[in-house]
């Protein structure tokens, strides 16, 4: 058995505590790194640690073992190694997520996010960059500065980052060139002047051979600025400001017993102590704190970027995404504003459709009501457009279903920024910094009535509805809706229809066939067919409504059990065959664009209330079947299967 020598153990303990110490006291700078594929990001930082001495023997040993299994270097140990830690990132090659590494040198401490290269993933590029004080780009020294270069560059500034190293690498693979060096650099530096950089430092790098990583090059002696590690060293930073106002994202109400009530957050910006007077942003209501409630005690003051829990003097009303903050100077509350928009959904991002918007704390609906331009990444001109494609930016108006309490993204990086969700998939598919707050609709409030929607419909004897018939062109979708309607009208009823081709010859008739102008269509006929059901009818919607998202916004603009959606189900064979307006022949042709089932897309229904399956069946049998659902569902209270001929 091994003895424990007690006084070394204690030696060692002692060291580890020093050491501690003694980081505590250093800054702490954050950075990530960006650029495009295989100009060596990886490399770096696997060399950064490594050279730092940093890497623990036993990842040293399995770094060494897999550099044989999967390296690009022979048996050279390859750095790209140590950082691209997914078993599925070093199949493809590419890193795909973002790795947040850390280290320390004596001088400071360090947070790298290793962010991917790859086009498609400016996502984690951003989320990687949102926390950032500096930028590494990457340009690798044969290629130049790339679209890639320039987008990253531009993220970076939309997201506040101050600081930029232009590290020109593989600097070996053109014999250590000054020439080639200087050229990029005058490239990049032309072209980053507008972007507002507090500093731009460029560094000939070889990551693979570490010249200039952390020590100066011999190789480079014509370069006389510092080494990458010593500029990261060194660089002054914008220290954090104690001065800007309190804010205080609140992250959940910390309710153990009665005796207990607490909101716990992280402090986002600003100074708090006990007694501070505070308000909730949203409601107005005032406050002081009482007690900072943290894991290690109370404590008297918290400062920017403390997780706390706060307890207030009264039992005021805080939930989840609101904010505590200074009473004099509070954040801006507001459903409409303005905002820079980087989009990575796969699928375009488009004007009207709804997708959730999520700050740090909080989840509310949301429309991009305008797309005001699309930023040209090369040249930055500001070009109109009617969606952002995947990777690209732009600036719109947006409006979320109920006020959010943020301030300006220049004023406040973590409460003016935001990520918009897609409802169906659930992905992150896009980023926003918000410019300002509209507040153009402030003076318009909803006007109460005394005659409400249930005292149009009683009058009528019938609960509105809305019976929105989705399905391909030829699907039979009007056919049945005008039946059902002319025996809705002769048991009384009072109904409305709401037809494609009519609407698209008066209040849309702007509008084509794109999916940007599908979306706008279903959003206007929407609106439309909400004021109708508030006027107490059974409205009967004839669209082919192609997409989801917008059959699903309708149907959360109206009160629950209202929508009911029937999707008519003739399978496209059986629609071209019919082809009553000869518009199938004319898509096969090639002579009508983005026709549905041809070369646009339809989305069947998931959950349809009413599923109509047409084939072999009779309009009359189809029209029954959905005035029985009125009947079943307390829409209409007299269903009668024999007033229908069937
Ligand atoms: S929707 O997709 O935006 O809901 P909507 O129901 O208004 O379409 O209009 C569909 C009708 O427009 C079709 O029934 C057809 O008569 C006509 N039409 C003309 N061009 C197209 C097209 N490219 N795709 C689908 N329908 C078209």
């Amino acid at each position: 058995m091994n003895r424990i020598d007690l006084p070394a153990v204690v030696d060692e303990m002692d060291e580890v505590l020093a050491f501690m110490a003694d980081q505590e006291k250093k800054s702490l700078l954050r950075f990530l790194t960006c650029g495009s594929v295989d100009d060596g990001k990886s490399t770096l930082i696997g060399r950064l640690l490594y050279d730092t001495k940093l890497i623990f023997e036993d990842q040293l040993a399995a770094l060494q073992n897999d550099s044989r299994k999967h390296g690009t270097n022979g048996d050279d140990i390859d750095f790209a190694l140590l950082v691209d830690g997914l078993e599925a990132e070093r199949e493809q090659g590419i890193t795909i997520d973002v790795a947040y590494r850390f280290f320390a040198t004596p001088k400071r401490k360090f947070i790298v996010a290793d962010t991917p290269g790859h086009e498609q993933y400016t996502r984690n590029m951003a989320t990687g960059a949102s926390t950032a004080d500096l930028a590494i780009v990457l340009v690798d020294a044969r290629q130049g500065v790339l679209t890639q270069t320039r987008r990253h560059s531009f993220i970076a500034s939309l997201l506040g980052i101050r600081h930029i190293v232009l590290a020109v690498n593989k600097i070996d693979l053109v014999d250590y060139s000054q020439d080639v060096f200087d050229r990029i650099v005058a490239d990049y530096t032309g072209f980053a002047a507008d972007l507002g950089f507090a500093t731009i430092q460029p560094i000939p790098i070889s990551a693979r051979y570490g010249d200039n990583v952390t020590l100066k090059s011999e190789k480079l002696g014509w370069y006389d600025g510092p080494a990458l590690l010593t500029h990261l060293e060194t660089i002054s930073l914008d220290e954090t400001d104690a001065a800007r106002p309190f804010r205080f994202p609140v992250q959940y109400v910390n309710r153990p017993n009665q005796n207990f009530r607490g909101f716990a957050g992280t402090i986002a910006s600003g100074t708090i102590s006990v007694g501070s007077p505070v308000v909730v942003a949203k409601s107005g209501k005032a406050s002081r704190v009482k007690r900072i409630v943290t894991q290690d005690g109370d404590l008297e003051q918290a400062v920017e970027g403390q997780a706390v829990t706060l307890v207030l003097e009264d039992e005021v009303e805080v939930s989840r995404g609101n904010m505590l903050v200074a009473p004099d100077a509070r954040p801006d509350v507001a459903d409409q504003f303005a905002a820079h928009l980087v989009w990575f959904g796969e699928e375009a991002m488009i004007p009207g459709r709804p997708y959730l918007l999520r700050t740090e704390t909080d989840q509310v609906s949301v429309t991009i009501t305008d797309l005001k331009y699309r930023i040209n990444i090369n040249s930055f001109a500001q070009e109109a457009a009617k969606h952002l494609a995947l990777n690209e930016v732009g600036v719109c108006n947006l409006s979320t279903g109920e006020p959010i309490a943020f301030d300006p993204y220049k004023e406040n990086r973590s409460t003016g920024s935001f990520i918009i969700i897609d409802r169906m998939t659930n992905a992150t598919v896009g980023a926003g910094m918000i410019d300002f707050a509209l507040r153009r609709a402030s003076n318009v409030h909803w006007q109460a009535l005394d005659v409400d929607r249930d005292a149009r419909a009683a009058q009528k004897s019938q609960r509105p509805a809305v019976l929105w018939f989705t399905g391909l062109s030829g699907s039979g979708k009007s056919t049945v809706a005008n039946l059902l309607e002319k025996h809705l009208h002769s048991l009384g009823k009072h109904t409305y229809i709401l037809d494609g081709d009519n609407v698209r010859h008066g209040l849309n008739r702007d509008l084509g066939f794109t999916a940007e102008d599908r979306v706008e269509n279903i959003r206007r006929v929407g609106e439309v067919t909400k004021l109708m059901a508030d006027a107490g009818l059974i409205v009967l919607v004839s669209f082919i409504s192609p997409f989801r998202a917008e059959r699903r916004l309708v149907r959360e603009l109206l009160p629950e059990g209202e929508f009911i959606e029937i999707f008519v189900d003739t399978p496209i064979e059986e629609c071209i065959k019919r082809d009553p307006k000869g518009l199938y022949a004319k898509a096969l042709r090639g002579e009508i664009k983005n026709f549905t089932g041809v070369d646009s897309p339809y989305e069947r229904p998931e959950n349809p209330e009413i599923h109509l399956k047409t084939s072999g069946r009779t309009t009359e049998e189809l029209a029954a079947e959905v005035e029985k659902y009125l009947g079943d569902h307390g829409i209409i209270s007299n269903f009668n299967a024999d007033s229908w001929s069937i």
